[in-house]
C-alpha cells in the first residue's frame, strides 16, 4: 500500500469509525452469533494474493462485526467499562503509525520522559504520596504479578530469583473472598503456590475482615509460614466493596508484610475529592494499581502501576543483555526494567490526549455523573416491592435482584438467571451476573462514556416489565 493508497483507505475508515461511534446504539449489545459461526466464515487458507482494502472491510462488516459485543454502547451494563473516548483513539492512530518500542529510554526518549510524567499527573489526580514512581503495564493482571514478584523477592531477601523456591520456606498471600481471580492467578504463577493463598472472610458489606486477616497471619507465623503480601481491593469485581486499607496497613506494618492495592476500575473515583477516604492509610501502601482502561476514557491497554520502593521493582525485574546496554543507563527510566515485557507500546500518549482533552475537570465530572446515575437507579430499584438491592452502592456498580414474594431462594436464583440471559438474548442491554451470599445477582455498572440517565431509565423499564412477565 502506498502512502496515497493508505491516505485514501484512512480517510474511508475514518468516516467508519465516527458512524459507528454515531450508530452504536443501533448494534445488539451483546452478540446473538452461535458458538463457530463465524470461524465457519473465514476461508480455510490465506489469500495467495493481494486483496484490496474495500474487500477486506466489506467482509468486516458482513462476517466480524456480527460477531462483535458492542462494550462501548451505552446500554452496555455487563462486567466492568472498557471505555474509549475519541482522543484516546486518535492517540493510538498515532501509536500505531509510529509503531515505536518504547523499552528504553534510548530507544524512544519522548516515550519514556512523557510515561514518567504521566505517572506524575495521575498520582497526584488520585492522591497517592509523591514517594510513589509509577509505570505503565498492560493489565492490573500483570500490575498485581508485578507485585506479589517483587514482595516475594523482598521478604527472600531477592534469594528466590538467584537460587529457586527451594530453601525460601512456605510463603503466604493474603486476600478477600471477594478478591479479583487475577491476584490467585498471580500467587499460582509466582512460585508461592495457589495453596498457599489465604481467602479472608467478608463483612456484611463484602469488605475485608482485617481482625480475621491478623488472626491468619499470626496463625502462619505460629506455623513458621512466611507471610510476604496482603492484597487489598478498592473497588472490588462484584459489588466494589472497599476493603479498610488504613486497619489492614497497620496489620501489614506490624508483620512487615508487603501491601498491595488493587483499585483496577475504582481507582478513577480517587480523583473526586469526596472519594478521597477509599485511600485512608495510604501511607501503608507498598504498591498500587489501577486501570485507566477501565473508566478513565483510555482505551484498553493502559494500566497505571505505582510502588513506593521502585528500586524493589527494578531489582526484582532487570536483567542487563551486552545489546541493551546505554550510556544513559542509571540517569534515566528504562521501562523494561519496571515490569515482564521487553518491548513496551507508546501507551502515555493516549493518558496524555484523554488527561489534555477532558481537563481533569473534564474526567471528574464524567465520573461523578456515572455515580450520580448509579445511586438514582438504586432509589429505583429499591421503590418497587418486587425487587431488592444487594449490596451498597458505592460508586457504579448496582447489584440487585427480582425477589417477588412467595418464592424460595432456589426459585428466585432461577428467575433472575432467566431473566439475565432474556435481558442480554433480547440485544437492547447487556447485564452480568455475581453470586452473594447463595443469590444469583444482576449487576449493572453505570460507567460508560456515553452513558446518560435516560439510558439507564430505559434499561430499568425494560428489566421490571421482563421480570413480571417471567414464568417458572
Ligand atoms: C478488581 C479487579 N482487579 C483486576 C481486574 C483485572 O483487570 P485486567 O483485565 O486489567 O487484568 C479486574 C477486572 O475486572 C478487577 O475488577
Amino acid at each position: 500500500m502506498t502512502p496515497d493508497e493508505f491516505r485514501k483507505h484512512a480517510h474511508v475508515l475514518v468516516e467508519w469509525m465516527a458512524g459507528y461511534m454515531e450508530n452504536v446504539e443501533s448494534y445488539p449489545v451483546k452478540s446473538l452469533v452461535k458458538p463457530g459461526e463465524i470461524f465457519a466464515r473465514i476461508p480455510e487458507n490465506p489469500p495467495a494474493h493481494p486483496e484490496s482494502f474495500e474487500s477486506l472491510m466489506k467482509d468486516f462488516d458482513d462476517i466480524l462485526m456480527p460477531g462483535i459485543s458492542h462494550w462501548q454502547s451505552p446500554n452496555f451494563f455487563a462486567y466492568f467499562p472498557a471505555n474509549t473516548s475519541p482522543s484516546s483513539i486518535l492517540a493510538e492512530m498515532i501509536i500505531a503509525t509510529l509503531g515505536a518500542q518504547c523499552m528504553i529510554w534510548e530507544t524512544s526518549p519522548a516515550a519514556a520522559e512523557l510515561e514518567e510524567k504521566m505517572m506524575i499527573w495521575l498520582r497526584e489526580m488520585i492522591g497517592l504520596p509523591p514517594e510513589f514512581e509509577g509505570v505503565i503495564q498492560d493489565s492490573a493482571s500483570t500490575a498485581t504479578l508485578a507485585a506479589i514478584l517483587t514482595a516475594r523477592e523482598k521478604v527472600t531477601n531477592y534469594s528466590i530469583n538467584t537460587n529457586g523456591a527451594e530453601h525460601a520456606g512456605t510463603l503466604k498471600v493474603y486476600c478477600s473472598e471477594q478478591t479479583h481471580s487475577s491476584v490467585e492467578k498471580a500467587v499460582k504463577i509466582s512460585g508461592i503456590g495457589r495453596k498457599n493463598i489465604v481467602k479472608i472472610p467478608v463483612r456484611d458489606d463484602f469488605s475485608i475482615d482485617p481482625e480475621q486477616l491478623k488472626e491468619a497471619i499470626i496463625n502462619d507465623k505460629r506455623k513458621g509460614q512466611i507471610p510476604c503480601c496482603v492484597v487489598a481491593t478498592i473497588g472490588t469485581t462484584g459489588t466494589t466493596a472497599v476493603d479498610p486499607l488504613k486497619r489492614i496497613g497497620e496489620i501489614c506494618n506490624e508483620y512487615g508484610i508487603w501491601l498491595h492495592v488493587d483499585a483496577a476500575m475504582a481507582g478513577t473515583a480517587l480523583i473526586l475529592p469526596e472519594f478521597q477516604w477509599m485511600l485512608d492509610g495510604r501511607e501503608y501502601i507498598d504498591s498500587f494499581v489501577f486501570n485507566p482502561h477501565k473508566w478513565m476514557f483510555t482505551n484498553f491497554d493502559c494500566t497505571a502501576y505505582f510502588v513506593k520502593d521502585a528500586g524493589a521493582l527494578i531489582k526484582t525485574f532487570e536483567i542487563l543483555p551486552e545489546y541493551l546496554k546505554t550510556r544513559t543507563r542509571g540517569k534515566v527510566n528504562d521501562y523494561r526494567d519496571w515490569g515482564v515485557p521487553l518491548g513496551r507500546r507508546f501507551r502515555a500518549l493516549k493518558l496524555w490526549c484523554v488527561i489534555r482533552t477532558y481537563g481533569t475537570e473534564g474526567l471528574r465530572g464524567k465520573v461523578r455523573d456515572h455515580i450520580n446515575i448509579a445511586l438514582r437507579l438504586s432509589e429505583m430499584i429499591s421503590g418497587e416491592n418486587d425487587f431488592e438491592i444487594l449490596a451498597p452502592v458505592i460508586i457504579s456498580v448496582v447489584c440487585f435482584r427480582y425477589a417477588p414474594a412467595g418464592y424460595s431462594n432456589d426459585q428466585i436464583n432461577v428467575l433472575n438467571e432467566k431473566l439475565n440471559h432474556q435481558l442480554n438474548d433480547s440485544g437492547k442491554i447487556y447485564l452480568s451476573h455475581t453470586i452473594l451470599k447463595d443469590k444469583y445477582t444482576l449487576r449493572m455498572v453505570t460507567a460508560q462514556t456515553n452513558l446518560t440517565f435516560s439510558h439507564v431509565e430505559r434499561a430499568w423499564d425494560l428489566i421490571k416489565n421482563s421480570a413480571r412477565n417471567l414464568k417458572l
